[in-house]
């Protein structure tokens, strides 16, 4: 500052002065955003404007989550006057920053019927944002303007971090209610309840890409870091140094690929040479690759479900000289083993989801690979793209704790393939067949000792066709049931499935927890399974042996030909020399 006393610098100077004020306003901006921030009449009018068209039906005209689409909605929509929100940079308890609630409109929440808004211009989630502030009276409060956290970026993953992560997350009670590795299935997941009393689940942490707040390591972060309001996920920024929230990080991060999911459309079911013994269980499966299905909601017929709690299905297949069999394996936070299922049992209204009317498609919220809110089923239309989700699901009474007492309905699960093989592509309806082209079900009731078979001409229509034919064994453990199914490659009733055949299979699951039965389930679109033929010819013999052979050859001519041109260039080179540079020339 002395240099401004000399006179020749004062134009310098003044600039000087003049850019240090500039740099001053923006701390002086940010003493102003020190009170709320709640924008313009202008900006919250706008936003009302767009509330009325785009969030109200869900979240209600006056912000209290009562629209008329949010009672059949799980998680139900946010009520807005409560002042609480799941996905901020702000401490536990805290009003989220202005840019938290642009952040959380524009990207929407994976796996709800929280849509994302990607077609919004960042004025029109911006003045959402003002206006959504208007429902809650603590935003007006200049004591509580949100400061964000800090959420400086971590170190790099290491074994050494994810050690230190997996520890720390068992130490520190996270495994209580996440489970040991990671698939919501602790101790105390069936009792949770949200500040609204609504049984919620925890997080599957080996399904990143399920996260309401996003998936990256950043975002787990601060998940951790911050808590989500209003739910039982407690906020570890005071408990735990940020070392040690990075490496737990690392931990989960290390559950589940960064890309997604992974999706297949086609299981190959792999020859096997010994006879298959179910008492064996998965461990016969270990030479067949498996294929990872996306779950949606089964929304086309009566018995809805918008988004289920089992988002997806891992398959594997083998077969030998005279069955094949199907190893199925999904997360499931608890295992219901009592009360009953079938494909076809009743769903009263009261209990159904209702399509949410004039929502747009939840776009990939957040860094899923996989994309299940993508219409699964070709050309049917469907109402609302489901997205599939981890979250909690209906109970008749909400506020009685769902596992004090025993499961009304048993989990399920069912193998679908035509009765026939089908000519052409025509496929079966895939909701149970349909009158022309019948499907056949292999149904497992998870509170019986054996599956039973079906046949079904649509969902009015399912019978039983119980030939003997199928056997099956499941089992549960740590958060994920295992079930094989199995029967002959010729059954008396079904397809046959023959070496290098293509047939198309679909899959249902059903949650007891979740009161899911009859038409209220989970299930994929039709796939295929290949039957991998069991010699199969290798290419790499022939190919090798004709390659050599083209290499004699080809060596042989080349050398024929350098030895005439050899032989030639001597005679010229001998005859007539100047000839020779000219050309080269
Ligand atoms: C189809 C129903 C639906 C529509 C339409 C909808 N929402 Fe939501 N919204 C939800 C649900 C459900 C949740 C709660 C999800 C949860 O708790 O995991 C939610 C949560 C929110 C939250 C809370 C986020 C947080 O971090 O907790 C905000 C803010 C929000 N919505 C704003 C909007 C805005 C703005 C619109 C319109 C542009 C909108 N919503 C449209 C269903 C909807
Ligand atoms: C008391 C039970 C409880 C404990 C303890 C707990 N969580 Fe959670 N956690 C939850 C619930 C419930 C949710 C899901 C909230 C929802 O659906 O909105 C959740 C969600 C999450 C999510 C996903 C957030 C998202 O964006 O969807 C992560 C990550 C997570 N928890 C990590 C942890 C870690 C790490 C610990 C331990 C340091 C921990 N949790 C301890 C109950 C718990």
């Amino acid at each position: 500052m002395t240099t401004c006393l000399t006179a020749p610098r004062a134009l310098g100077c003044l600039a000087g002065l003049l850019l240090i004020s500039v740099l001053t306003t923006a701390p002086t901006q940010s003493v102003r955003a020190q009170g709320p921030d709640l924008g313009t009449e202008a900006q919250r009018e706008s936003g009302k404007v767009l509330y009325l068209q785009y969030c109200s039906q869900c979240h209600g005209e006056k912000g209290d989550g009562e629209g008329y689409a949010s009672s059949h909605l799980r998680p139900r929509p946010r009520d807005l006057t409560s002042g609480k929100f799941k996905i901020r940079t702000t401490p536990n308890g805290a009003l989220p920053t202005h840019q938290d609630l642009v952040n959380i409109i524009r990207r929407g929440m994976p796996y709800t019927s929280m849509p994302a808004w990607p077609n919004l211009s960042d004025q029109e989630v911006s003045d959402l944002a003002y206006f959504i502030k208007t429902f809650s009276a603590d935003f007006a409060n200049a004591e509580n303007v949100p400061q964000p956290v800090p959420l400086e970026s971590g170190p790099n993953a290491t074994n050494e971090s994810v050690e230190l992560g997996k520890r720390l997350y068992e130490e520190n009670g996270c495994v209580k209610c996440h489970g040991t590795l990671g698939r919501g299935d602790g101790p105390s997941a069936p009792t949770l309840v949200d500040d609204w009393g609504h049984p919620i689940r925890a997080a599957d942490l080996a399904q990143r890409w399920t996260f309401r707040g996003g998936s990256s390591r950043e975002d787990i972060f601060r998940t951790m870091s911050t808590g989500l309001n209003g739910t039982p996920m407690p906020s570890f920024q005071e408990a735990l140094p940020a070392e040690q929230r990075w490496a737990i990080t690392d931990f989960i991060a290390s559950l589940s690929p960064a890309d997604g999911p992974g999706y297949e459309n086609l299981v190959v079911a792999r020859h096997v040479e010994e006879a298959i013994d179910l008492a064996k269980g998965a461990e016969s499966f270990a030479s067949a690759p498996p294929a990872r299905f996306p779950i949606v909601g089964q929304i086309m017929e009566p018995g809805r479900s918008f988004h289920p709690p089992v988002t997806g299905v891992t398959v594997q297949a083998i077969y030998d000289a005279d069955s094949i069999a199907l190893l199925l394996r999904w997360h499931d936070m608890s295992a219901e083993k009592t009360g009953t299922n079938g494909p076809t049992l009743p769903v009263p209204t009261e209990e159904e989801e209702e399509p949410a009317a004039g929502a747009v498609a939840p776009a990939d919220g957040g860094g899923s690979g996989g994309d299940p809110s993508a219409n699964p089923f070709g050309d049917q239309e469907i109402a609302e793209p489901p997205a599939g989700q981890v979250a909690a699901d209906p109970f008749a009474e909400p506020d009685t704790a769902p596992a004090s007492r025993p499961s009304e309905f048993s989990d399920a699960v069912a193998v679908q393939i035509p009765s026939q093989v089908p000519a052409g592509s025509r496929q079966p309806y895939f909701i149970y067949g349909d009158a022309q082209n019948p499907v056949d079900l292999w149904f497992f009731d998870l509170a019986r000792p054996d599956p039973l078979q079906m046949t079904g001409r649509g969902s009015e229509s399912v019978e039983p066709n119980d030939t003997g034919d199928l056997t099956g064994v499941a089992t549960y453990d740590q958060g994920e049931w295992s079930v094989i199914l199995k029967r002959p490659l010729r059954a008396t009733s079904g397809a046959a499935f023959a070496q290098g055949q293509f047939l198309p299979v679909a899959f249902s699951v059903w949650d007891g927890f979740s009161r899911e039965r009859g038409n209220r389930r989970g299930l994929t679109a039709w796939y295929s399974i290949y039957v991998e033929p069991e010699v199969v010819p290798s290419a790499v013999g022939p190919m090798v042996q004709t390659a050599l052979f083209i290499l004699v050859i080809e060596l042989a001519l080349i050398g024929w030909v350098r030895w005439r041109n050899g032989s030639r260039a001597r005679t010229e080179l001998g005859d007539e020399p100047s000839q020779l540079t000219a050309t080269r020339a």
